[in-house]
């Protein structure tokens, strides 16, 4: 794998293993201030980006050793409120920086593996940021959000909220790759 593509993927490991961290500890402080669904909607992307990371670490199967590792990462405990929006923040950049960016390296040094993974990621993040202010709106007006079922794909990330589909619209995995958060 080229070196700048490896050095992107590793990258977008360490800030999607951070999220994945970051919002479980999110989900119990949401579950403390009384937003049962908010705590669930930040334990199902949780488990999103649990697969980005896992993702990006086998698209790396070719590369081995210790390297120091660079990314972005929110820190702070807050408020609920204050937590939605670090989130918010994390996916937009995501979103908007890091993986068109990382996907142009991908793309321009033919690396076809990374490229997925980024593509799966980043169109996960999309959702998850507007998941997000939709819970910041409810919890601002001092609401919990309403949250039906979240479904979670976990061969790619995807997620929705609803019923499982019968595939996934984003890497076809079958219905039984799901994990629902009810
Ligand atoms: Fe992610
Ligand atoms: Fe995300
Ligand atoms: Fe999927």
């Amino acid at each position: 794998m080229h070196e700048m593509t490896a050095a992107n993927l590793r990258s977008a490991f360490s800030g999607e293993s951070m999220a994945h961290m970051r919002y479980k500890i999110w989900a119990e402080r949401a579950a403390k201030d009384g937003f049962a669904n908010v705590a669930r909607l930040f334990r199902a992307i949780s488990a999103a980006e649990q697969a980005h990371a896992t993702n990006h670490f086998k698209a790396m199967a070719d590369v081995a050793g210790a390297f120091l590792v660079a990314s972005g990462g929110g820190f702070g405990l807050g408020g609920t409120s204050q937590n939605l929006a670090g989130a918010i923040e994390g996916e937009t950049f995501e979103i908007n920086e890091m993986y068109p960016a990382y996907m142009a390296v991908a793309q321009a040094q033919g690396e076809k593996a990374a490229e997925r993974s980024m593509h799966y990621a980043i169109s996960a993040e999309k959702i998850h940021a507007e998941m997000y202010a939709r819970a910041k709106e409810a919890v601002d007006g001092g609401e919990d959000v309403q949250l039906g079922p979240m479904q979670i794909c976990n061969v790619c990330g995807y997620t929705a909220e609803g019923e499982t589909p019968e595939y996934c619209p984003i890497c076809g995995a079958k219905k039984d790759r799901f994990q629902t958060f009810a």
